[in-house]
């Protein structure tokens, strides 16, 4: 009856079966995973953000395969205010990055086409690509003094079937940014070779550095497609608004444009009010990011306090994001560990094979967790190595 493409297993794992569990008893939960923004607390300008959605313009059904000019003029501005110079017709509105990566995943792969992947990264790539008929293969991430990108195990995972790389900029969940330097490699690498690169910048404006990290939006050694939008720019998921950037070599950008636009204009996926929006709501996002930082850090300054009063467990360098990635002892699964601090302790972390980390040992908190619920999720987990 069905493709095969749908063929997952559906059985829920044993942590989220434990979590529902632990819930359904009504049992307290330090739940140090929360991504929701809208659920931690931030103040929204809530006036504003509703009075963007109620212009009379969009009592007119106006079809923009592409998006509405005016968001993505919007858009451009959030770039420019970068440093980064994208053009308005260089842009295909979406109502996700996931949304996103699918246009780019139909654009540029047949059936059985390869797509590089870091390792560890962020869990939601397989379905993507499963229900486009993408395979991923991927390519690790090191981590010395900080993360880089193996560039020789990059290489090595290429082949004739390989149509492009993904890179997160800052990656989720290790936090780490492309330096120039790797850029460069990159866009050596794939011209070279005629694959494209689809850089993942949803989280680009939270940084930790004093430097400001370097955007693809507008990367002009490679085909790139640059993907963002206000689910982690102005934490506002729930508006479905995204985009994506193309550059690159001007014929080839041309062409990917014209082929994204017939994609975007099957769908028309999105709503006049929230496009109508993208202007006002972009212009809230400094105060959302600011209470954002402030909250990271905290929590980053608590966690070093907490780890300075021990021996057994440290944490890895992070320059931006949301996430904390600790190594622990791996004297059993990250699973049954994170099993056993939800049972016993009441605290929910991830565990690092949910990101691709290739060994135990790890485990992945949210800087963005409530400050109280952080700092006493992180005593109770370290007190289980004492
Ligand atoms: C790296 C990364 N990309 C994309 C997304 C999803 O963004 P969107 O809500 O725009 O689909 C997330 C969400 O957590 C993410 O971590």
């Amino acid at each position: 009856m069905y493709a095969d493409r749908t063929n997952w297993n559906l059985t829920a794992n044993l942590l989220s079966e434990a979590l529902e569990r632990h819930r359904a008893a009504g049992k307290p939960l330090l739940d140090l995973t929360v991504s929701n923004p809208t659920e931690c607390g931030f103040v929204y300008d809530d006036k504003g953000i509703l009075g963007a959605l109620s212009d009379p313009s969009a009592l007119k059904y106006e079809p923009a395969p592409r998006g509405l000019v005016s968001a993505r003029r919007a858009v451009c501005e959030y770039y420019a205010n970068r440093d980064a110079s994208v053009e308005v017709d260089d842009m295909i509105l979406t109502t996700s990055t996931s949304e996103a990566y699918s246009y780019v995943f139909r654009l540029l792969c047949n059936p059985g086409a390869e797509v590089l992947v870091p390792a560890p990264s962020y869990p939601l790539f397989d379905f993507l690509a499963d229900i486009q008929d993408v395979k991923l293969v991927r390519y690790p991430l090191i981590y010395d003094h900080g993360w880089q990108t193996d560039f020789h195990a990059l290489e090595l995972a290429i082949t004739s079937r390989t149509r492009a790389v993904i890179v997160v900029n800052p990656n989720n969940p290790t936090g780490h940014f492309m330096k120039q330097m790797e850029m460069e490699k990159l866009n050596a690498l794939w011209a070279a070779r005629g694959l494209a690169l689809i850089a993942d910048e949803v989280f680009l404006d939270f940084s930790l550095e004093k430097k400001r990290p370097l955007s693809f939006a507008g990367n002009r050694g490679a085909l790139t497609f640059a993907m963002s939008g206000l689910s982690k720019i102005c934490g506002l998921p729930q508006m479905k608004a995204a985009w994506l950037v193309v550059s690159g070599p001007e014929e080839l950008k041309r062409e990917a444009l014209a082929r994204l636009e017939v994609i975007a204009d099957t769908y028309l996926s999105m709503n006049a009010p929230v496009q109508l929006a993208v202007p006002s709501l972009l212009a809230l996002r400094r105060s959302f990011q600011e209470q954002l930082m402030a909250r990271v850090r905290r929590n980053l300054a608590e966690l070093d306090r907490q780890l300075a009063q021990q021996r057994v467990c440290s944490r890895l360098d992070v320059e931006g994001g949301w996430y904390a990635v600790l190594r622990v002892p791996a004297t059993r699964s990250d699973e049954e560990l994170a099993l056993s601090l939800l049972n016993d302790h009441g605290v929910y972390v991830h565990p690092g094979h949910f990101f691709d980390f290739p060994s135990d040992g790890i485990l992945v908190v949210s800087l963005i967790s409530h400050e109280e619920v952080f700092s006493e999720g992180l005593s109770r987990l370290l007190m289980n190595f004492h």
